[in-house]
């Protein structure tokens, strides 16, 4: 999809002096005194805002935080901690706005930070007369929030509307091009890892990817449910018998393309879900009746790795055992180091896969890790997100 991007602009010398509407994604998470316990997004959206002071705009700045009541502020929905964050990492004041809608005072060459954009009425259901006030405050509203991309909201879609210009910042912009560059012109063997505790939230993604991928990796209860519809027996493993019928279809679909979806040899088995259980490696066919399958076996990880060294691409989402206990976590472990080995082009997301690739230590190793929770999982169902419709709009008229 063809988009106006913010770095042509400002290459273009169209930005100097203009009035520039970023819309990020600064929502991190935060312990209970409000302390952010991980700025990854913050950073992310930092060279948006520097590309933008460099070429002499006047900066405005929103993200959301949390979810809060509109029209409704409570101090724990303030992007306060947010601007404190940046302010330390851009070694500058950042000065934070509140009651913005209706005129914001920044000049070029200077930045500020508006307050969570949720707080305004109208915002989550895209109000259109909130989506031209805030289209008004700017010449240039630049999309740079995947995070959010899969929302229509006033100021991730609205505003895109409205502005006289809309454009992809550079984060969205990274964000398209890896997507693209993994599912729609992928370097095949395309092989993707979808796992988690259960088929249902993630069914739509297994039979889109089962219509693409060369072999689909299911892993957790999802691969247990898989398992059953194999006609292995998983004792007491979480799983979802009611939805056998649509693993069968998935395998089925796979297979007439002569694609396929492994399904482990061995497992390691717990009888009690903890992080002090007595792990057992069993033959996949040998689960008892009061086993827990809570990781892949070794022969089943070294298998999984062999393929994924030969892959051209790879999607991962979600670990395929019980990583964060050590006695479970050699498969995630084997399957991170292989697509950290590969020559692959990979790309992960989601926020336990980013949680095992820091364990791991292999971040410099993903072609491309995602900023996006829910964004990134509606990518991989095959949806079109709001923030690329429009931005696709626009830059067709
Ligand atoms: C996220 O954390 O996934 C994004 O910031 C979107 O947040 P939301 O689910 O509250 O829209």
């Amino acid at each position: 999809m063809q988009v106006i991007r913010f770095s042509d602009l400002c290459a273009q010398g169209k930005v100097a002096g203009k009035r520039v509407f970023i819309r990020a994604d600064l929502n991190v998470p935060q312990d209970d005194a409000g302390n952010i316990t991980e700025d990854t997004r913050i950073r992310a959206s930092i060279p948006c805002i520097e590309m933008a002071l460099k070429a002499g705009a006047a900066v405005m700045v929103t993200s959301h935080l949390g979810r809060p009541t509109e029209g409704a502020f409570k101090p724990e929905d303030s992007l306060a901690p947010v601007a404190r964050r940046m302010a330390e990492l851009m070694g500058r004041d950042v000065p934070l706005v509140s009651n913005w809608v209706d005129g914001v005072t920044v000049a070029p060459g200077q930045f500020v930070l508006l307050e969570n954009c949720r707080l305004n009425v109208g915002e989550k259901k895209n109000d259109e007369k909130l989506a031209r006030k805030m289209a008004a405050l700017c010449d240039i509203f630049v999309h740079d929030a995947f995070g959010t991309a899969h929302r229509a909201e006033a100021s991730t879609y609205g505003i895109a509307q409205y502005a006289p210009i809309a454009c992809a910042g550079p984060l969205l912009a990274a964000e398209m091009d890896a997507i693209s560059k993994a599912l729609l012109a992928p370097k095949r063997p395309l092989v993707a890892i979808v796992a988690g505790s259960k088929v249902s939230t993630k069914l739509t993604i297994l039979k889109s990817l089962a219509a693409n991928v060369d072999q689909l990796i299911v892993g957790g209860g999802i691969a247990n449910t898989f398992m059953l519809a194999a006609g292995l027996k998983i004792g007491k493993s979480l799983a979802e018998p009611d939805l056998l019928a649509e693993a069968k279809a998935v395998i089925e679909v796979m297979r007439a393309r002569g694609a396929a979806v492994p399904i482990p040899t061995d497992v390691v088995v717990a009888k009690t879900f903890s992080a002090g259980a007595v792990a057992t490696v069993k033959a996949a066919s040998d689960v008892a009746d009061d086993d827990l399958i809570l990781d892949i076996g070794p022969q089943t990880a070294q298998a999984l790795a062999t393929q994924l060294k030969s892959a051209g691409t790879i999607v991962w989402n979600g670990p395929v055992g019980v990583f964060e206990f050590a006695a479970f976590e050699n498969g995630t472990r084997t399957i991170a180091h292989a697509i950290a080995d590969s020559s692959a082009f990979s790309i992960a997301g989601g926020g336990d896969t980013l949680a095992a690739i820091a364990k791991y230590g292999i971040e410099k190793k993903i072609g491309y890790i995602s900023t996006g929770g829910g964004a990134f999982l509606e990518v991989l169902e095959g949806k079109t997100l709001p923030a690329f419709e429009i931005l696709g709009r626009r830059a067709a008229n």
